[in-house]
């Protein structure tokens, strides 16, 4: 991020972005994250209690950087970011299926951007899945984001029939 404040962001009418200050908010803007990324690469269903327990262990976790952007009222799309050491980022941003293509996720992530800004940081970083059929990476450019490398996953199944494996014997 440049030395100038990011621009704060145009919401249509009908819509308000605000901090998920309660357990409750936070449990909403888990079903919203779920909802989201249902499908999605490597996204694999938790409860509430699981995710927040995980997100609490983690390295800048802050409620007061998680938010959710409402229309008329219903919550619809969410962020969820970090304030790490030497850097902000992104851990999670997810829109509802129906409430895409209105700029709810450009409108968090300037809001996002704006705060980490106020707290002292000049870069946010995020991972994002250059593959994501939601053009996820283009929203993040959108956004003012560049990538700075790539990295490829690879994986293999390893299927064992009786039970136990036999140590690979070196000569
Ligand atoms: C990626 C994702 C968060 C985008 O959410 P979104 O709210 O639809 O995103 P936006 O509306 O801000 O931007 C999407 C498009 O709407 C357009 N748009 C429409 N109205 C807009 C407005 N008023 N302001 C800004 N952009 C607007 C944008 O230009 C963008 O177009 P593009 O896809 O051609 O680049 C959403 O698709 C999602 O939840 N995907 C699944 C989860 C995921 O992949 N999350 C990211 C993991 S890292």
């Amino acid at each position: 991020m440049n030395g100038k404040r990011p621009s704060p962001p145009q919401l249509r009418a009908g819509t308000e972005i605000r901090i998920a200050a309660c357990d409750d908010d936070r449990r909403r803007l888990h079903a919203v994250l779920e909802e989201a990324l249902s499908g999605h690469w490597n996204h694999h269903r938790r409860a509430f209690e699981e995710f927040w327990a995980d997100q609490r262990q983690r390295d800048g976790h802050d409620p007061s950087l998680w938010w959710i952007a409402e229309v008329e009222g219903t919550p619809a799309a969410v962020l969820v970011a970090r304030s790490q050491p030497d850097r902000g980022w992104i851990a999670w941003l997810g829109t509802e299926q129906r409430y895409r293509g209105r700029g709810l996720a450009h409108c968090l992530l300037l809001t996002a951007f704006a705060e980490l800004k106020a707290r002292g940081h000049h870069m946010v970083g995020v991972d994002v899945d250059s593959a994501n059929a939601t053009n996820a990476t283009g929203v993040y450019e959108a956004a003012g984001m560049r990538a700075l490398g790539q990295a490829d996953q690879w994986q293999r199944d390893i299927t064992v029939s009786g039970g136990s494996v036999e140590p690979l014997r070196v000569r």
